[in-house]
């Protein structure tokens, strides 16, 4: 039989992220140990979910294991609704809310119950990569604008107006931002918001990580300082509630003069169309949302800890500079050493030293700079040993 060819459409989807893995696990198997800090899963290292999302499930058998409610159950869109108005959204209601499996799937059919071929929306350039991976699917252009590493990865406002034509759909913004782990300032983002509204375009605001800020970084919701331009927020249990593997994601709308109404159905039936949500999945956001929330101070001065030992070590090393991450938990380097891409340096340092991180270029970054992402996730000890293995392999072989 002759080889089945797969859409056109796939052809252009790439997840830099995962795509690396099967390089890491051909490295494994010739006997070499590989460090993953490739991977933004916190079950990987030395965290677990906390216990009370696990016995939602288990109270809840029986509703588990039928289908879910596709938009979420009324008592997991009032949670979430709940929760957007905890950081500062205006009145938002529990028909303002959807539940996915994920927070990857609420930008993938989002995208999919907004865009049509050849329209673009703006994405920032480094950016969390499904996006540009959906966006290809659907042969729409991810228009991008720059964030500024001169200015702490800071929105450069003049790039994202240059940006946006008359085929744009909306502003997609990430903060804290993977991979730079930026936080926006009050100013920067309410500058954003304001362009939007300008031209008539709604926020996408991704908050995924909006309860892990360090220092005195501040975080403000998009909604919080939004007036009239219609903003969906999107969130998920995943690391904030440590429960990636569980898949619940959200994304509400704040939008006063009921422009994004028709919108909002049609994500409402792209959701109906795949029946479901995960069942335990809901019952554990329900728990996430409303239960106990200790761990997070606890995550996050853990985390810090690791943070700022990646500041550290990195900015040591000759060849690389790194801003501080304010949120999250990846860093992204500067590579200032002579190298002909990024990629060659990671795939060298996967190979040779068997440390896993990913290359810049599957983020985007600026024409001309090459950087990586490391996730600093893992305890001490691991982080040491994975950054004493990168300065090895510059020094035997880039400087
Ligand atoms: C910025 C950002 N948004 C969304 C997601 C989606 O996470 P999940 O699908 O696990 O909810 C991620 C995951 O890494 C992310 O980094």
């Amino acid at each position: 039989m002759k080889k089945i060819e797969p859409a056109k459409a796939t052809e252009n989807v790439r997840h830099a992220i995962r795509d690396l893995v099967p390089v890491a696990e051909e490295v494994e198997a010739s006997g070499k140990e590989v460090l993953y800090l490739n991977i933004g899963d916190p079950i990987v290292y030395d965290f677990r979910t906390p216990k009370h999302l696990w016995d939602a499930i288990n109270a809840n058998h029986k509703k588990c294991e039928g289908y879910a409610n596709a938009i979420g159950s009324p008592e997991a869109r009032q949670a979430i609704a709940e929760y957007a108005n905890s950081m500062s959204a205006k009145n938002i209601a529990k028909n303002d809310a959807i539940l996915f499996s994920g927070g990857s799937e609420s930008i993938i059919l989002a995208l999919q119950a907004l865009m049509n071929p050849g329209e673009n929306i703006l994405v920032p350039k480094p950016g969390y990569s499904v996006y540009n991976g959906e966006l290809n699917f659907l042969n729409c252009e991810h228009n991008e604008y720059d964030l500024d590493e001169e200015n702490n990865w800071q929105i450069d406002i003049e790039t994202m107006r240059k940006s946006i034509n008359e085929k744009t759909r909306g502003i997609i913004i990430i903060n804290p931002n993977n991979p730079t782990g930026s936080v926006l300032t009050k100013k920067n983002l309410k500058e954003a918001i304001d362009l939007a509204g300008e031209f008539n375009l709604p926020v996408f605001s991704d908050e995924t990580y909006d309860k892990i800020i360090y220092d005195d970084a501040e975080f403000v919701s998009a909604a919080s300082i939004a007036n009239d331009v219609p903003i969906l927020g999107l969130g998920s249990i995943s690391k904030t509630y440590l429960a990636p593997g569980m898949r619940a994601g959200w994304i509400y709308r704040q939008d006063p003069n009921g422009i994004l109404d028709d919108y909002f159905a049609a994500i409402q039936k792209l959701c109906r169309l795949r029946l479901t949500n995960v069942g335990p999945g809901q019952a554990a956001l329900i728990a996430a949302l409303k239960g106990p929330q200790n761990h997070i101070p606890e995550m996050v001065s853990k985390l810090q800890k690791r943070r700022d030992l990646t500041y550290k070590r990195l900015n040591e090393i000759e060849g690389l500079s790194c801003d501080k991450p304010k949120g999250a938990f990846y860093a992204f380097p500067k590579i200032e050493f002579n190298v002909k891409s990024d990629k060659d340096f990671i795939l060298d340092l996967l190979r040779e030293k068997g440390v896993l991180v990913v290359n810049g270029s599957g983020f985007g970054q600026k024409e001309g700079t090459k950087h990586f992402r490391v996730v600093f996730l893992p305890p001490e000890e691991t982080l040491n040993t994975a950054f004493d293995k990168i300065e090895e392999l510059i020094k035997e072989k880039y400087s």
